[in-house]
């Protein structure tokens, strides 16, 4: 393998808050160890159309307090094909670029595996809100968006609490439930219903409500992950089941932005430092992750094999304590 002198990065897949904060580090401690750094616009699409641009120390200045995602970011059908990854590579080629970190989930780091398979070494960053990166217990705009779903969640219990109403409230994770669960914890949710943890309505929902309006609880709060679905018809069916007047609301797109927290902009920080790091120790093909609260690194290959799971204990939390 050539050495390394120029290292391009990107975004990909949903934006994440602190996207930018990682891209910072990337850029500044390449700068710092001697390499070009290169910027590649929208994801994939940066390599199929040429989309490139220099990336100096100030090229990231102003960006560590602001959400979305200064390279942009995009899904790439294109890049998908045999055809589209040969066409990459080659602008790699053609722009001197050695090596690629790729900010975004599990399906950009695919990406990045077909883009090493091509002959181009890639680092794999977690940037995505949904948390659902199995190789790390934490990823780039989780709890951004997490503060973000709660802020909106206690608004709405302003209104669920005046009117006496359930407020049945979906949250984004695509397949995952983490965001639903923790959040739902942490607004006081007497349900949370994620794809994690079987569920039974009668029994979780309709049951626990009617008993708990018995002890004279008035207003409820339920979570439903995007994965699950359906707020509207769970709204509608709680309001026939219970007598309660109920609302649907999905909170949407709203979790992706924002000013990333402290946490955010330090993990993206750490995670983007090491990316550099591994590229200049000859450490290529990997993905970062956060294990017991330290950085750590996985091959991209190990990386997309392991598996997370939600620990089951949050569910027995979230009922007992919200009755
Ligand atoms: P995320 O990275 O957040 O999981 P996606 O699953 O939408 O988001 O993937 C982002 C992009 O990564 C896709 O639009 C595509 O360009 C690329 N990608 C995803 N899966 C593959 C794959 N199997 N092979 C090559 N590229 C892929
Ligand atoms: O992966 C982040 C995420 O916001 C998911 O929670 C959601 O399912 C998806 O992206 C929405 O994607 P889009 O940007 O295509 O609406």
């Amino acid at each position: 393998m050539a050495e390394i002198k120029t290292i391009g990065v990107l975004t990909s897949g949903g934006d994440a808050p602190g996207m930018n904060a990682a891209i910072r580090a990337v850029v500044r401690t390449g700068i710092a160890k001697g390499f070009r750094m290169v910027g590649i616009e929208r994801g994939y699409n940066g390599l199929i159309n040429e989309e490139i641009r220099e990336m100096d120390l100030r090229s990231v200045s102003e960006i560590i307090h602001r959400g979305g995602t200064v390279l942009y970011t995009a899904r790439c059908k294109a890049f998908t094909t045999e055809a589209g990854q040969k066409k990459a590579a080659d602008t790699c080629r053609k722009f001197g670029i050695d090596a690629v970190v790729v900010i975004g989930g599990d399906g950009s780091f695919r990406g990045a595996m077909a883009l090493a398979k091509q002959g181009i070494p890639c680092i794999g960053l977690p940037g995505t809100i949904d948390n659902d990166i199995a190789c790390s217990e934490y990823t780039i705009g989780y709890d951004t968006a997490m503060n973000t779903a709660v802020e909106m969640i206690d608004k709405l219990r302003d209104t669920t609490q005046s009117h006496d109403r359930c407020s049945v409230i979906e949250l984004m994770g695509r397949g995952a439930g983490y965001i639903t669960m923790n959040v739902g914890i942490a607004t006081g949710a007497l349900a949370c219903l994620v794809p994690e943890i079987p569920y039974d309505l009668q029994k979780d929902v309709i049951d626990r409500m009617v008993k708990t309006q018995k002890t004279g609880k008035k207003h409820f709060i339920i979570v439903v992950a995007e994965g699950i679905g359906h707020a509207q018809e769970l709204a509608k069916y709680i309001e026939e089941n219970t007598g309660i007047e109920s609302r649907a609301t999905i909170l949407g797109h709203v979790q992706r932005g924002g000013c990333p927290t402290v946490r955010d902009r330090t993990t993206a920080s750490q995670m983007g430092f090491r990316a550099i790091e591994l590229l200049e120790m000859g450490a290529y093909n990997r993905v970062v992750g956060i294990k017991d609260d330290e950085i750590t690194d996985y091959s991209i290959t190990e990386a997309l094999a392991m598996k997370k799971s939600m620990d089951p204990k949050l569910g027995l939390i979230s009922k007992t304590i919200s009755l």
